[in-house]
């Protein structure tokens, strides 16, 4: 029944049935669950096609049949007919409102990643450059001044003033972002990586299926629990796995495959990774990439993996790259295991 051909048997059989039974048409409405399955296979256009046609079987079933009382008949495919319409109100909205909640979360994956550190760094990265590069005009423009013959001292006052006011720009910009950065300290709690894993690809689900990407997870059912920032932690994984989505879509032909496992490493600390079989890296550049601003897509900030490795390194793991075989890019992270838990 979960297929689309399913679904027309399903159809065909109720038709039959309304037809030539004398049952006035009360099988009509099983129709609703015809519906009901095409809403896994088809977008809304779809479903309502479907409807009409399972209202139209409806219609054709009650002139078609030969014997029963046509009252009788008449009225139960009335009700047919509005309880195909109503299911397919319902289950439309339905879907509607949980396309739209899909879309909140992905809104709110999206903000807490540009509100992390990646967009901070390349803000703070502007904002401090711009008055070192007027602390270089002014003096470089303070020199000339001293050069001229003679010396213009009130122009050149001014040029040191300026200098003076770019130089404590920067400074309040640095100071700034060091009573930001105490004010979120990483929210530390025992938590299983397997269950971040799963919070996070729930937030991806539906690119993977845009994608058409074959996405595996082994994730080893005896995991010790980590000390972590759930949030921070979500947020590595998040990165690690929108690199390997985008690194697969680019490519036109091969499969598309993403795996994602964990394991309880021999050293004691929990091991996650994360594979494809994109097109991979250059391995001269398997430093490089972690590496601000380092970045190889027109969109990209080159950030994903700088907070990632300062998110993991802030919590005593290690993070790194590696090729995959016989294509594609494997990132993997250690965590130790909480003391509470190996003890
Ligand atoms: N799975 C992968 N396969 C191939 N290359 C990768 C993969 N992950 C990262 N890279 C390379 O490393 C670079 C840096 O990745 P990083 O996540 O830091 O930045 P980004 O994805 O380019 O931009 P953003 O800051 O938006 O995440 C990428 O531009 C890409 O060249
Ligand atoms: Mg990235």
């Amino acid at each position: 029944l979960h297929s689309p051909i399913g679904a027309a048997a399903l159809a065909v059989g109720i038709f039959i049935a309304d037809t030539t039974t004398d049952l006035e048409i009360a099988v009509g409405v099983l129709y609703v669950v015809v519906v009901l399955i095409s809403t896994r296979f088809y977008q809304k256009r779809g479903v309502m096609f479907v409807s009409a046609v399972c209202m139209g079987l409806t219609i054709i079933s009650y002139f078609l049949t030969p014997s029963g009382n046509p009252t009788a008949g008449l009225i139960n495919c009335i009700i047919s007919v509005a309880a195909i319409g109503a299911v397919t109100y319902l289950v439309l909205r339905i879907e509607s409102m949980d396309a739209a909640m899909h879309e909140a979360r992905e809104q709110l994956a999206h903000l807490a990643r540009v509100s992390s550190l990646g967009e901070l760094t390349a803000t703070i990265a502007q904002e401090v450059t711009q008055p070192l590069a007027g602390l270089v005009s002014s003096g470089s423009a303070c020199l000339r001044w001293l050069a001229n013959q003679p010396p213009n001292i009130e122009s050149a006052t001014e040029s040191i003033r300026r200098m003076i006011r770019d130089a404590n720009r920067a400074s309040e910009v640095v100071g700034r972002v060091r009573s930001l950065a105490k004010m979120t300290p990483p929210q530390k709690v025992l938590l299983n990586i397997n269950e971040t894993v799963e919070e996070t690809l729930v937030l991806k689900r539906v690119e993977v299926l845009q994608n058409r990407i074959l996405l595996r997870t082994q994730l080893s059912n005896k995991m010790p629990l980590v000390s972590a920032d759930r949030i921070q932690l979500q947020q590595v994984i998040l990165n690690l796995i929108m690199n390997a989505i985008e690194a697969v879509s680019a490519l036109s032909d091969g499969p598309r495959g993403l795996l994602v496992s964990t394991t309880d490493d021999k050293t004691g600390d929990v091991l996650l990774t994360v594979a494809d079989t994109g097109p991979g890296l250059d391995p001269a550049k398997l430093d490089e990439i972690f590496d601000a601003f380092y970045t190889t897509k027109r969109e990209g900030v080159g950030m994903g993996l700088v907070v990632s490795r300062s998110i993991i390194e802030a919590h005593g793991g290690r993070i790194w790259a590696t090729p995959n075989q016989p294509r594609g890019a494997i990132f993997q992270f250690t965590l130790p295991v909480s003391r509470e838990d190996a003890s």
